[in-house]
């Protein structure tokens, strides 16, 4: 695996690949590997001939007061994990090359309707922060396609529709959540559980599933969401939200609606943990 940090490396490498007419996979993440992640990379060999990873811990997706200092760098194991998934090239960039004249100087991309509401609601600025500086990897590795974890629900719907509107030629793969058998969907956050909110945080998994069996004979969403949040709070968990959505605009689902998703966050002491699942009814 090539490891590079520089734009004019990464540029250099890509372009010998394009001239061979390589086929090219890219899959972003914020370092901190787990199966989860590696899955992408696995996926993405399946479409491309070459897989390009970037770790790249985006500071403009973070809220002021979330803490991106103490977001887990673990660098060698990464890395260890990319060489044993085959991954050919990995970009990691500082923020400096990133963003050479600051935060506050940069252009962004802001993606209307689905970075509306739920987590960009409790995140203020975070999908500016995510689209933008997708855009920018984007633009530098030119991939043929990209991998996105659909336990980021919303962060692929923003990605998809930033893709279509700006006429991007990149086919996005969503790619199914890896998980626990708990159920607990794999996180960079879990490690911030202690031992005890480790037993109680697979309750969200349980009651988004709860709900998704309860929406198949029953089309009262608003109660029988309200019903799965105290159930998730009495699991000693703190609901942020849980909705039931229409899978593509993620408005509030109607009755009529037979392509749904449930999105929901919850704190676990901490960690915020998000998760969601597709219903088709
Ligand atoms: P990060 O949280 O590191 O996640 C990188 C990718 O891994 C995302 O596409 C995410 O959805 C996927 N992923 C995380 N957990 C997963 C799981 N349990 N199963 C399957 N896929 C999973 O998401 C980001 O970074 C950033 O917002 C990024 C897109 C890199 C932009 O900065």
């Amino acid at each position: 695996m090539k490891i590079v940090s520089e734009i004019s490396e990464l540029r250099h490498l890509i372009s010998e690949w394009r001239l061979q007419g390589l086929k090219i996979a890219f899959v972003p993440t914020m370092g901190n590997l787990h199966a989860g992640h590696i899955s992408l990379v696995t996926e993405a060999h399946r479409h491309a001939d070459k897989v390009v990873a970037s770790i790249f811990v985006n500071p403009m997706q973070f809220g002021i007061h979330e803490d991106i200092d103490n977001y887990p760098r673990t660098m060698d194991n990464d890395q260890q994990q990319l060489v044993a998934a085959k991954t050919d090239l990995l970009f990691i960039p500082t923020p400096k090359i990133i963003y050479p004249k600051g935060l506050d100087k940069q252009s962004y991309v802001e993606v209307p309707n689905v970075s509306v509401g739920y987590c960009g609601e409790s995140r203020p600025g975070h999908f500016r922060g995510v689209s933008t500086v997708v855009c920018k990897l984007f633009n530098l590795v030119q991939p043929d396609v990209a991998c996105f974890g659909l336990k980021d629900y919303q962060q692929v719907q923003v990605i998809q529709t930033m893709v279509e509107d700006l006429s991007m030629p990149i086919k996005i793969i969503p790619v199914a959540t890896v998980r626990e058998d708990s159920g607990l969907a794999l996180s960079s956050r879990n490690g911030y559980l202690t031992k005890e909110e480790r037993k109680q945080a697979p309750a969200l998994a349980q009651n988004i599933q709860w709900l998704a069996n309860e929406i198949r004979t029953n089309n009262d969403f608003i109660g029988l969401a309200k019903k799965a949040s105290r159930a998730i709070n009495n699991a000693g968990m703190n609901t942020d939200y849980i909705h039931i959505c229409h899978a593509k605009t993620l408005q509030p689902a109607s009755e009529d609606d037979t392509e749904l998703v449930i999105l929901a966050a919850a704190h676990c002491g901490k960690a915020r943990l998000i998760d969601n699942l597709q219903v088709f009814l």
